[in-house]
């Protein structure tokens, strides 16, 4: 080990010595800019088309290669077996070219939707930049979904077009038949065209690598998320081009990239987070990236830090908490001296995570940071400037108001636990919910946009995470709807009836726990849990399946017949059950 740097220091709070920062922040006087800073001030970080038309895959890759950027690494791709692949601004910049060339070949229209379910690979960054440089929505999918959950997020989008591999694929057939808006499915790998697949590779060959990204009105929209709220189906959360804007500052702010830094977010392209911080924010910087494939392996992390020499780690506590029960010897042992700066979201982030950070990785402590797919980028953190207070998630970037406040909308007082809210209009704030107005509208009330966390501000304005106001189930990082899960359950045949919980966890935050009541006839049994298991796993996702099941006569109903699931949580848990009046019976 090396003798450790002076950065930071901690005692209760980490407090930095600015003079010994490896690189000055980007984001200085945080108070002052609180008063000044006015979103038109970030505009200028991307470029405009005449007219105030705006591309974001233009600012992402675009900008860059057709500048003094061209020839700079852009990513690096390792394959997670050790193969690791370099590709320039302009090489992305031509692939991407040919990707909405192909789509225009197909005749993919502006804004129609275009889906993107492939394992991390190049292909998966070329389609999803491809498709929003051509005008259309981008729509990425989590590659462990199964038939169930591909099929809601298909049909309820109306997708037209979707890319994929010739594994994965085999899910999509699961549910075709009921894809009526579905026309072109594109495989990258062996495309069966007998069953008119069409062959990435060789569209790809032969299509051109000049194309003009399309100027879009910075409302129209780049990409669509499906996410898990406390009932009905995943609902698709809609961004605009416009939201580049704050999507690049915040990555600049906040997670401060600087031009030498090699940066590496390690969630998947499936998720908000690898979407906003593993594409668009750190390219539209001009930063190198890297993206590394395979599965979770400590080992494997530790060697990728190490031999591309990041400097910046974005990533989750659930992430954190197994780096930390695999011990400290597997870190010691690689030189991990080239990290400056490591964040957190998702979830909260223990006090215990941002302090064996500062054991084990040369004095740099972990930064909390929050948001959400609907807001779109990073609204709360720990700023790179600021002392960091250990579980505390921060304060509100410049230009955002947040808020903790009462049933009725009024603010609290500091200390005081009460909804988490913020001003609406943020430029990355989510435009609608796909085709679901009510639903839109659900987030909006007394002129706040309401989180559906709950939280507290301390003395200093930091904020402080309390829990979900709702049923939403956080598990490892990933966002789980209750009812998603209640619905795959009640397939089984032996199943009844489902109420489905989050029950504390303390390495993945929370696991999903399912209530059961049982078909007449099925006996409980061991064997059985594991069938209805699997049967959830194959249906719905690999992560999105009860670790724990009970059997149970009944489930508490209201009387209206809506599970109760507050009262499931509350038995589980031994907690008070509360106001019980609206119980049926
Ligand atoms: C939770 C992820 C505590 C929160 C980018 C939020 C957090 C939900 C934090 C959004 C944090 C996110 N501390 N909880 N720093 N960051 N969350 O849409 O409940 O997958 O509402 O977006 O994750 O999850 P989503």
């Amino acid at each position: 080990m090396t003798e450790k740097t002076r950065e930071f220091m901690h005692s209760d709070i980490v407090r930095k010595d600015m003079a010994q920062l490896r690189l000055e922040p980007n984001l200085k006087g945080y108070e002052g800019l609180r008063e000044t800073f006015k979103w038109a001030d970030a505009d200028k970080l991307v470029e405009w088309f005449p007219g105030g038309k705006i591309n974001s895959a233009y600012n992402v890759i675009d900008r860059h290669a057709l500048g003094e950027r061209k020839d700079k690494i852009a990513l690096i791709y390792d394959d997670g077996e050790g193969d690791a692949q370099k590709y320039t601004f302009k090489q992305l910049y031509e692939e991407t070219n040919r990707f909405a060339n192909v789509l225009g070949r197909l005749g993919v229209k502006r804004q129609d939707r275009v889906f993107v379910f492939l394992q991390r690979t190049l292909e998966q960054y070329v389609s999803f930049l491809g498709a929003i440089k051509a005008g259309a929505i981008a729509s990425p999918m989590f590659p462990a979904f199964g038939p169930d959950a591909i099929k809601d997020r298909l049909l309820d989008s109306g997708a037209v077009a979707i890319v994929t591999d010739s594994e994965l694929v085999k899910r999509v057939y699961t549910v075709k038949d009921q894809l009526p808006d579905l026309k072109h499915i594109i495989v990258a790998g062996d495309a069966n065209a007998d069953a008119g697949e069409i062959d990435y590779r060789a569209e790809m060959a032969s299509a051109s690598d000049r194309f003009e990204a399309v100027p879009m009105d910075p409302e129209e929209f780049q990409f669509m998320l499906y996410t898990s709220g406390t009932t009905g189906k995943p609902k698709g959360v809609v961004h605009a081009h416009k939201g580049i804007v704050q999507q690049t500052l915040s990555t600049r702010w906040v997670l401060d990239v600087h031009e030498e830094d090699i940066f590496w977010c390690t969630a998947d392209l499936g998720w908000v987070t690898g979407v906003v911080y593993g594409c668009l924010g750190p390219w539209s910087c001009g930063a190198t990236q890297v993206g590394l494939g395979g599965r979770f392996d400590p080992e494997r992390w530790y060697r990728s830090i190490q031999d591309h020499r990041i400097s910046i780690w974005y990533t989750a506590p659930t992430a954190v908490r197994m780096l930390m029960a695999k011990g400290d010897d597997l870190p010691a042992k690689h030189d991990l001296t080239c990290l400056r700066a490591l964040y957190s979201v998702g979830e909260p982030l223990n006090p215990e995570g941002v302090r064996w950070a500062l054991e084990v990785f040369d004095n740099k402590p972990f930064h909390d940071t929050w948001w959400q797919t609907e807001t779109g980028s990073i609204l709360i953190t720990n700023f790179p400037e600021m002392p960091i207070k250990p579980g505390s998630m921060g304060k509100a970037l410049p230009g955002i108001y947040a808020a903790v406040v009462d049933e009725d909308g009024n603010e609290l007082p500091q200390g005081e636990e009460g909804s988490l809210v913020i001003r609406p209009g943020w430029p990355s704030m989510m435009r609608q919910i796909w085709k679901n107005e009510p639903k839109f509208n659900e987030y909006l009330r007394d002129g706040w946009y309401y989180t559906g966390d709950t939280a507290k501000i301390d003395e200093d304005g930091y904020f402080w995470y309390v829990g979900r106001a709702d049923d939403v189930i956080k598990t490892s990082g990933e966002r789980v709807g209750p009812f998603e899960v209640e619905s795959a359950l009640i397939e089984h045949e032996a199943i009844v009836e489902a109420g489905v919980i989050g029950k504390p966890d303390q390495l993945r935050g929370s696991i999903i726990k399912a209530f059961i009541v049982l078909t007449p006839g099925y006996k409980e049994s061991d064997e059985l849990k594991k069938d209805i298991q699997k049967f959830v796993k194959s249906r719905l996702a690999g992560h999105a399946y009860p670790r724990e099941i009970d059997f149970v006569e009944t489930l508490p109903k209201t009387r209206s017949g809506k599970i109760m699931r507050r009262l499931l949580r509350a038995k589980e848990l031994g907690l008070p059950t509360g106001d019980t009046s609206t119980l049926e019976g």
